[in-house]
């Protein structure tokens, strides 16, 4: 089995970018439920949702995009395994998270203005916000329609885990929200540990959810189901902190998403509160709590001085301290070996992913 410590060097001394193949086995593995589940959607809405996963153009001409990187899915189906539940529970918890994920992005989406994701407008773009928000809703009673339609007798315990992780998801888009309007600097400010309650309930509570939900629908040990849990939650503090760092310093086309709207929109992320916690970090605050629009220049500058001040370094030890996290989480109930170790090889591409 992988150890904790080989897990950290192995993200470190491995080339960025190359996903593992479990996310394409999940993916694989999934895809036929996923599809069967879109279907029963009306067409328009089933068009938009197929849309987001890469399957067809504007209009349903079928294509062959990107889509998302499968994690939640591929989370599920590990999560199950490790567990010693079916690949139907699996499957089914897959197919929930992953619709509930997509649901999730493209209210997101409209939350923060952004035009592009998954190297492709947005829904809202492409098809305006009011229909996006109805397919987003779609989505959603689709994840619930599906999960409460799985055959065994763990259905309404798996209905109301998901629905914990969506009160959670809610609460941390809210903080989320609610913190673009808070100062940068001063007794107001965001704290870390404010931060880390945000991002673990935006991003971790569905991951918790996804590397649990195949345990709970098959009756497992309630000490695997909450370790399964907590480590998806250190694993969605760890996943969103690079994602502002990929906000920051990403490339668009690699990432598929806008670079510097975080910024933009002042959102508190993780790289940017490390900074300003640095000494000798007036001039970052200064332009970031300008009251006028932040242009190109602006945040380009910003940028630089938060790498300057050590803020992307203390991101990525802050997603190395919450991967360890959930190392010690995995190492904490007997797993099946082999989808354990599946685990760590996402914790380690998940660490030097630019996507
Ligand atoms: C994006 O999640 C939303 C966050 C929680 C940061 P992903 O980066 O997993 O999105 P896709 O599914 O791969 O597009
Ligand atoms: C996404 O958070 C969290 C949810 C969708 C619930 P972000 O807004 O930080 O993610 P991206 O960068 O748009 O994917
Ligand atoms: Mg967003
Ligand atoms: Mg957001």
């Amino acid at each position: 089995m992988t150890t904790r410590s080989s897990v950290l060097s192995s993200a470190l001394s491995s080339p960025a970018g190359a996903a593992p193949h479990v996310l394409d086995r999940c993916r694989e593995l999934v895809r036929p439920a996923l599809e069967e589940a879109v279907a029963r959607l009306h067409p328009w809405v089933g068009e938009m949702a197929a849309y987001s996963f890469g399957w067809c153009e504007v209009g349903g001409a079928p294509a062959a995009a990107a889509g998302g990187k499968g994690l939640r899915q591929a989370l599920a189906v590990l999560g199950a395994e490790a567990s010693g539940a079916p690949v139907r529970s699996g499957v089914a918890a897959a197919v929930a998270v992953e619709l509930v994920h997509t649901f999730s992005l493209l209210h997101d989406d409209i939350m923060d203005g952004d035009p592009t994701r998954r190297r492709r407008p947005t829904v809202w773009k492409a098809y305006g916000t009011g229909p996006a928000v109805l397919a987003g809703d779609a989505l959603f009673a689709l994840a619930v329609e599906t999960l409460a339609g799985t055959p065994g007798g763990q259905v309404p315990a798996a209905i109301r885990h998901l629905s914990t992780a969506l009160n959670d998801l809610v609460r941390g888009q809210a903080d989320d929200l609610l913190f673009e309007t808070r100062p940068w600097t001063g007794p107001d400010a965001v704290r870390p540990d404010e931060y880390r309650a945000m991002a673990e309930h935006k991003t971790g509570a569905l991951l918790g959810c996804a590397a649990a939900l195949g345990a709970v629908l098959a009756g497992a040990q309630p000490a695997a189901i909450t370790a399964l849990d907590r480590a998806g939650r250190h694993l969605g503090v760890a996943f969103q902190v690079i994602d502002d760092i990929l906000g920051v310093w990403g490339d668009p086309a690699v990432t598929g998403k806008p670079v510097h709207a975080d910024l933009r929109r002042r959102k508190k992320t993780f790289p940017v509160l490390a900074a300003l916690a640095a000494p000798g970090t007036q001039r970052l605050a200064l332009l970031l709590d300008s009251p006028e629009p932040l242009d190109d220049t602006v945040v380009r500058r910003a940028a630089v001085l938060i790498e300057e001040a050590g803020g992307r370094a203390a991101a990525l030890a802050e997603a190395h301290r919450h991967i360890a996290a959930v190392d010690a989480c995995l190492d904490s109930v007997p797993l099946e070996p082999a989808a354990a170790d599946g685990l760590r090889a996402l914790l380690s591409f998940l660490l030097r992913r630019e996507s």
